[in-house]
């Protein structure tokens, strides 16, 4: 029995009730009811060799899954790394991969590994020369095949700022084993930064952070990026009143910065940071509503074809479309008030993406940046997207926005589109059925405790 046939029959082992068309697609949800959950995972894999926190204090992460591989990263002072990847094998683990002598080239090492059998649980270490210093041990799981039929659980958090220092809020990320998890932007305060070495700096900081590093080092990432990574309120174009300019150049460090912290693939539009990621019966729309404004766009022409398009054309029976700012139309309560920083300064697109999205079924927007908790209408009563939710997740460290205080100023038919406010450090924990078409949504707090649950039918 040849290496590939074992992943193949672990493959096999591992996925659960595939679909029964033989299409590839998941079952009509009449067809099945609720799906069902995942199967457990074996008890963490013990790695031999001890962490070395000195060498490895940035820790690990895995990044954009795919069906049979993920992106494995590390951030480490060593001048070379093996890689050693483990497969959830029954109640054990089996190596499945293994890479020897990895260059590392300023401080980082990303390897794209390929091979894995899908919809399975991974432990990865990265091991120093001497073979016996190691970083500490991550998990991830490659993504479900497109037919695979059970919950997806999701996790997702924004602005990781010093309002909370050490972010606590993430301690409870790792524990909850999650099939994916979302940072929507601002992970790391970088305004004032110039150098990539000034980018290189914050983002250090926020890998050396415990509550982070067990966090990515947990599940496989998702990221997308917001203002701070590169500048407040940047653009590159002509600013506005409220925006910064920054240079090509300075831009190009910061984005040099981002993709040696956080493994990510290049998206079609080849500025990388839009992308689509298919886990079994959900897809995830990564969007990129900072990096491509321009005047009276939140997002590139291209970009907004793609989004269009691939919402128009997703076989999965539930569409995650992650985006860092807002799509909610908070008019009724903040009027125009920072508008332009979400998308309801930007109504010809807006309402192009939500026409689609609420033709479509199966949509659900998954936001941070506004620093508050929520689950909210994206439109008011009777407005395009009314019958759409926004789950607004985070801050996981920034200062907090008061807009509950603001939401108990307005009128009652107003404040019905807002379901749950939370005005507390958060991130979410999204189980999405594709069975009974639901999402149970929960946002947890800095103590780990579930602050609001909600049922929502998309
Ligand atoms: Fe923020």
């Amino acid at each position: 029995v040849n290496r590939r046939e074992v992943l193949a029959a672990l493959g096999a082992a591992a996925a659960v009730g595939c679909g029964k068309d033989g299409t590839g697609n998941p079952p009509e949800p009449t067809d099945d009811g609720p799906a069902p959950e995942r199967p457990p995972e074996p008890p963490p894999w013990a790695a031999p060799g001890a962490w070395d926190e000195a060498a490895f204090a940035w820790g690990v992460a895995a990044g954009d899954p795919l069906v049979d591989g993920a992106l494995v990263w590390t951030r480490t002072t060593e001048p070379t790394v093996d890689l050693v990847v483990m497969a959830a094998d029954g109640d054990g683990w089996v190596e499945v991969h293994r890479a020897t002598g990895l260059e590392v080239v300023d401080e980082v090492v990303t390897i794209d590994v390929s091979g894995l059998a899908p919809d399975t649980a991974h432990q990865y270490v990265f091991v120093a020369p001497d073979g016996a210093r190691r970083s500490l041990v991550g998990r991830f799981r490659t993504a479900p095949p497109a037919d695979a039929w059970r919950r997806i659980t999701i996790g997702a958090t924004s602005c990781l700022g010093s309002g909370d220092p050490g972010l606590p809020c993430l301690d409870s990320v790792a524990p909850a084993a999650l099939d994916a998890f979302l940072l929507l932007g601002d992970t790391v305060y970088a305004d004032g930064s110039v150098t990539v070495d000034d980018y290189r700096a914050f983002w250090r900081e926020v890998a050396s952070t415990p509550p982070y590093r067990a966090a990515v080092a947990s599940a496989a990432v998702v990221a997308t990026w917001d203002d701070h990574e590169v500048e407040n309120n940047w653009t590159l174009g002509e600013p506005s009143r409220t925006q910064t300019r920054v240079s090509p150049a300075q831009y190009d460090e910061a984005v040099q910065a981002f993709r040696e912290a956080i493994p990510m693939r290049l998206g079609p539009g080849g500025s990388g940071f839009w992308r689509a990621i298919r886990l079994g019966p959900v897809e995830l729309f990564v969007a990129d509503s900072r990096g491509e404004r321009s005047p009276g766009k939140i997002v590139s022409d291209e970009q907004l074809d793609w989004l269009v398009a691939g919402l128009e054309a997703s076989t999965a029976t539930v569409k995650l479309v992650l985006v860092s700012v807002h799509m909610t139309d908070h008019a009724a309560v903040m009027g125009p008030v920072q508008a332009e920083d979400r998308w309801q300064g930007y109504p010809a697109q807006r309402d192009a993406l939500l026409a689609v999205a609420e033709r479509v079924p199966g949509v659900l927007f998954v936001t941070g940046d506004m620093h508050f908790g929520a689950i909210q209408k994206v439109g008011a009563a009777g407005a395009l997207g009314a019958e759409l939710f926004e789950i607004a997740a985070g801050p996981a460290g920034s200062s907090l926005f008061a807009f509950d205080t603001i939401l108990a100023l307005a009128e009652e038919s107003v404040r019905a589109q807002y379901l749950d406010v939370l005005e507390t450090w958060n991130w979410a924990r999204m189980v999405v059925d594709p069975g009974a078409r639901t999402v149970q949504v929960e946002l947890v707090d800095r103590d780990g405790a579930v602050v609001v649950s909600r049922l929502l039918t998309i």
